[in-house]
């Protein structure tokens, strides 16, 4: 008999629609998308409909804006993110990618506390970039050197280190069968989907966010680039980032 697909639904209608009911339970998304165009708002959504829509826990890690930030964030769209947390169905955390601390290590004792049905890392470019200039991937014995080693005679690049780093984390992503949602900043004339230009080979989904000035205003567009496992509507979709939130109809 063949199993049934379970879909974590984003909670975002017009989104859900598109992915033909939801994202596959355990896929890793990206989300890439130039600045400001929404990246944060559209995880953060998906963390709050997960914990208040379907009472799934979510874990929201930032690299980029402390705890106070995102609750200025949430307040902006009315979403009281204070009281999910207190009925343990929200964490935020905010990991200082400078202080040194062993970011895999943190992720895997807050996974088996928390227990998340979902996960968002906000942004994946500010952790593997920070990961690449340390040196180590922490928790793994495992330095640049010696991966550079492991691929040799292929010459060394960033491109290959950073593969490495990003098949540990999205390595435990997967053990746990967690879906997560990590951004990545796009440069605007880019033509990969990703800063790094690998997660998107790596990742199991990828939704690319834009802003473009038509006329004077800013019109937002998301697309679904990627997502394994579903058939997909990939059509060129507006979006409004409202006073509630992202809507998409
Ligand atoms: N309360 C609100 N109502 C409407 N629009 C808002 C509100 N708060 C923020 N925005 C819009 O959302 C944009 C930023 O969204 P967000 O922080 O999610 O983007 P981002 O892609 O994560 O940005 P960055 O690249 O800086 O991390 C702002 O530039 C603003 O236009
Ligand atoms: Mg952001």
């Amino acid at each position: 008999m063949v199993e049934e697909l379970q879909r974590t639904k984003t909670g975002i209608q017009g989104l859900d629609k598109a992915l033909n009911g939801g994202i596959p339970q355990g896929n890793i998304v990206l989300v890439s998308g130039g600045a400001g165009t929404g990246k944060s708002t559209l995880c953060l959504q998906f963390c709050i409909n997960g914990a208040t829509l379907f009472g799934e826990k979510a874990l929201y890690i930032s690299t980029e804006q402390n705890k106070k930030e995102l609750y200025k964030q949430a307040a902006s769209f009315n979403w009281n993110i204070e009281s999910l947390e207190q009925r343990n169905l929200l964490k935020i955390i905010y990991f200082d990618v400078t202080d040194g601390d062993s970011f895999l290590e943190k992720l895997n004792a807050l996974v088996e506390d928390f227990k998340p049905k979902r996960i968002v890392i906000d942004s994946l470019t500010t952790l593997t970039d920070a990961m690449l200039v340390s040196g180590v991937l922490d928790g793994q014995g495992f330095s640049m050197v010696q991966i550079a080693e492991t691929v040799s005679p292929i010459p060394r690049s960033e491109k290959i280190i950073a593969k490495s780093v990003l098949y540990h984390l999205f390595k435990q992503l997967k053990k746990h069968e967690i879906t997560s949602m990590l951004t990545t900043e796009l440069p605007e004339d880019g033509k990969q989907l990703s800063a790094d230009g690998v997660s998107e080979f790596i990742a199991d989904g990828v939704f690319l966010l834009r802003g473009l000035n038509v006329g004077g205003t800013l019109s937002r567009t998301i697309d679904i680039r990627k997502m394994r496992y579903t058939p997909i509507d990939s059509s060129i979709k507006s979006y409004d980032l409202s006073k509630t939130g992202i809507i998409l109809e």
